[in-house]
This record gives structure tokens, sequence and C-alpha cells, in this order.
């Protein structure tokens, strides 16, 4: 795992916008997955930018969503459609069948993990995958203590993800389960970047950096893979 420190959110959202614009430049089709939450919203913005200035063709590209909370549809502030929508995919000109997302409310949520499974696997396997971090360690809602040999699953929410869930929401919501891309399919992605950014996440980057690989800490399941670039801010580096 390559450690790459930038000085603040802006240069790290630059430098992972650089990042996926290099990959597509030599590979215009690739299969990209971005993270919802809030640590990506900076890159994405740069990537609109980019699209808009001509800097880089991402109409050919395929996505597909991380993870998404059981019971909340693209028209809730703070599902992860709805952050990845309208900070993103609405805002470039992408074929809307290029893109696929895990739908919360679907009525059978296996099935919605296996059409998201093969969407994926129809398109080959992810080229790159983007990944915030939980507090707790969590990539996508792969939390502590995941399965190394999962594709696409229902989790059980971590206390710490339904507690740190607030602030995304407009109300209270009372989240219990989420859907997630698994860790197999994480780890069968050419490249992985990994980004934190903030003082909050110094420590749980800290652990990622120097524990040894654990499913305690998803965050650290993902460190032996071939090609994984961990992006962090001075901040979120603090304790390293
Ligand atoms: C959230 C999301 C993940 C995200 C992670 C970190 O619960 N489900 O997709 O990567 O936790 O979130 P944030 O970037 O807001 O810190």
């Amino acid at each position: 795992m390559e450690l790459i420190t930038k000085k603040d959110y802006d240069e790290l959202s630059k430098a992972v916008g650089d990042f996926v614009i290099d990959y597509v430049g030599k590979k215009p089709d690739s299969l990209i997955c971005f993270a919802g939450g809030d640590t990506p919203l900076g890159l994405l913005k740069y990537l609109v930018e980019a699209v808009n200035e001509n800097k880089v063709d991402l109409s050919k590209c395929r996505f597909v969503g991380l993870d998404e909370w059981v019971g909340l549809g693209r028209d809730v502030k703070g599902s992860c459609q709805e952050m990845l929508y309208n900070n993103f995919y609405d805002l470039i000109p992408v074929p809307k069948e290029q893109v696929c997302f895990f739908d919360g409310l679907a009525k059978d949520l296996n099935e919605e993990c296996r059409r998201v499974d093969s969407f994926i696997s129809d398109n080959g396997n992810l080229d790159l995958i983007v990944l915030g971090i939980g507090m707790n360690g969590h990539i996508g809602f792969n939390e502590p203590n995941v399965p190394a040999d999962t594709y696409c699953h229902i989790v059980d929410l971590d206390p710490i993800t339904k507690e740190v869930s607030v602030k995304y929401f407009d109300t209270a919501l009372d989240v219990k389960q989420g859907l997630s891309l698994g860790m197999k399919t994480i780890l069968e992605a050419d490249t992985i970047i990994l980004m934190a950014d903030s003082e909050r996440k110094a420590d749980i980057v800290y652990k990622t950096v120097h524990s040894e690989k654990t499913p305690e800490i998803p965050s650290t399941m993902v460190k032996d893979a071939q090609k994984v670039y961990f992006f962090i801010d001075e901040a979120a580096g603090k304790l390293l």
C-alpha cells in the first residue's frame, strides 16, 4: 500500500481527481466505483469541472455504487444514491444505463445484490474503486469482522455507523441495515484508492497504516492488494 499525504482537503481531492483522470485516459471504458459519504465530495466536484473543461471524457465509463442504506431511496437527502446522482452522475454526460446503483427500497434485497453483482461481472471486474473509511474502519458497509469472501450483500449496521449516520440526514432516521459491495468485489478491483481527510479520521488512519491485516478493521483488509493507494491529508495523518 502506497501512502500519499497532501496538505489539505482541496489538494487531496485534486490528487485523487488527477489519478482518476489519468486512469481513464489509459482505459476510457473503465468500470469505476465511487464511495458515498462526505469524503469524495471534493473529488467529484473536481471531476465534474474537468469534464466541463474537456480535460477528461467519462462518457464511456461504467459506474457502480458502493453501498446504500436499506429503506432509503434516491429522493431521501443523505442516501448514497441521492449524494452520487446530485453531485456527479446527473452533472456529467454519461448514459444512464452505464450507471448501476443499489436501490435501498428494493422489495427483494438479495435479488438486488445479485443484480449489482451481475452488472459488475457483465462488465468484467471493477477497474478502479475509490473508498472512504468509516470511523470504525468500514469500507462501503463492510463493517468490523466482515468475512473476506463476500460479493454484494446485506449488512447489519455497526452501532458506530448508526451513530455517525445522523450527519447525512435532515431528520434522524432509524437505519439498521445496508447493502454493500463485498470485500471480494473490492479486492478483485484492479486498483484500489482509500481516501481520508480531517483530524476526526486520524485514529482510524493510524490503525489502517499500522495494524496487521484484520477483519476487525476492514480498511486493513485491502493492504496486500497489488495496487492500493492511500490518499490522506495532513490532518488525517497527524498521528502517523
Ligand atoms: C459511510 C458510507 C461509506 C463511506 C464511509 C465514510 O457510512 N456508507 O460509503 O465511505 O461511511 O463516510 P464519510 O466519507 O462521510 O466519512
